[in-house]
């Protein structure tokens, strides 16, 4: 920790899902599938998806809007926007910025996106935890919202059947009362195996030179190493993150994992050895919705009532890159 940094508070947190939800069974009118080959690999049971125009930005500004209420901080009193997304319905104008307009917010504050796909929401958390310890922000908004539904290749029955479309949302500030509620962060990636999920975007050479290789912009996968990864690598950093913290497993109440397969999640709950009430697990409903996955996980499983607020989390995410990361956070009575 920093001498003399600026403690962070948690102020609020909001979610934001489609309306529109895609069965297991829905899936078999486009492949050949079915709901027990799903469910039995993944976990998941249905997802949501947008339909029509909606996108990212749409389920990214009412996670929002529920994130700031929560908050209680006055929208004019946000001074910077970091969203997180690795389906964004365009590059540029980014979702960060869009979102200022749509909140209506009159001062010219900052605004960005980062990708570091379903890590992304941790990635964001560091980087506002860094800018509020120096003191630069106080207010800071941030959004994941992920729409994958329009970049899926939906004739890949392998890759499709794992993502839904969500946003979330948290308001961080300088804490006043000295309480700084990360506890502990850590991110990581590992650049070498970044093949194993890839997005590529559209685009050829200027024709005057020699032409680039053409590639389909699709999501890709190699899910069974992807499983592999994210099962080695993903228990052993979190027990470390945990240790170096000088915490043991049993000081923190809840687990709140990426949604992207329960048996990961059971890999990890099974290291830390928790009970089910103490990890949160949403999948079923969902299925993995990247950076949006660890917020949704939160809000909604405090607004159920499963995750008691005046408690202690931690949060742990791995995704493309291949990016992993995880906080410990005091979860503060009211943020929703
Ligand atoms: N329905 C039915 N059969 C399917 C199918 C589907 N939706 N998708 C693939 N299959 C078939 C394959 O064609 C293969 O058939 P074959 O043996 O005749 O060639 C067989 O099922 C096994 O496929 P495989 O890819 O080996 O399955 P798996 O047990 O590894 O499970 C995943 C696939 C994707 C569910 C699993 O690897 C996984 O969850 N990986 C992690 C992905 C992840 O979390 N990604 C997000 C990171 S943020």
């Amino acid at each position: 920790m920093i001498q003399g940094a600026i403690p962070l508070k948690i102020a609020g947190v909001g979610y934001s899902v489609p309306e529109t939800v895609i069965t297991n069974d829905d899936l078999t009118k486009l492949y050949d599938t079915s709901d027990e080959w799903i469910y039995s690999r993944t976990g998941i049971k249905e997802r949501r998806m947008v339909s029509g125009n909606q996108d990212a930005v749409d389920l990214g500004y009412e996670a929002a809007k529920k994130a700031i209420a929560n908050s209680g901080i006055d929208v004019q009193d946000i001074d910077l926007i970091i969203a997180a997304s690795s389906a964004p319905p365009r590059l540029y104008p980014t979702i960060g910025c869009l979102m200022q307009a749509k909140l209506g917010i009159k001062r010219q504050i900052p605004a960005f996106d980062i990708t570091a796909a379903c890590t992304g929401l941790i990635y964001a958390l560091s980087i506002a935890k860094a800018y509020i310890a120096c003191g630069l922000y106080k207010n800071i908004l941030l959004v994941a919202t992920d729409n994958n539904s329009r970049l899926l290749d939906w004739k890949d029955r392998s890759i499709s059947i794992l993502f839904g479309d969500a946003a979330g949302a948290m308001v961080v500030t300088a804490s006043d009362d000295g309480v700084d509620d990360v506890i502990a962060l850590d991110i990581r990636s590992d650049g070498y195996i970044g093949d194993m999920i890839e997005y590529p975007l559209p685009g050829q050479n200027c024709p005057l030179v020699k032409p680039c290789d053409e590639r389909e912009s699709k999501i890709t996968m190699n899910g069974k190493e992807v499983y592999k990864f994210a099962a080695r690598t993903v228990p052993q950093f979190v027990s470390e993150m945990v240790e170096k913290a000088g915490l043991k497993a049993e000081d923190i109440d809840y687990l709140v994992p990426h949604q992207a397969n329960l048996r990961i999640i059971q890999a990890i709950q099974e290291r830390l050895g928790y009970t089910d009430e103490q990890v949160v697990v949403n999948i079923e409903k969902y299925g993995n919705t990247s950076a949006a996955s660890i917020p949704l996980a939160l809000a909604e499983s405090v607004e159920q009532g499963k995750l008691k607020l005046g408690s202690t989390a931690i949060l742990c995410g791995f995704g493309a890159g291949m990016t992993y990361g995880g906080a410990i956070v005091r979860l503060r009575k009211g943020i929703c």
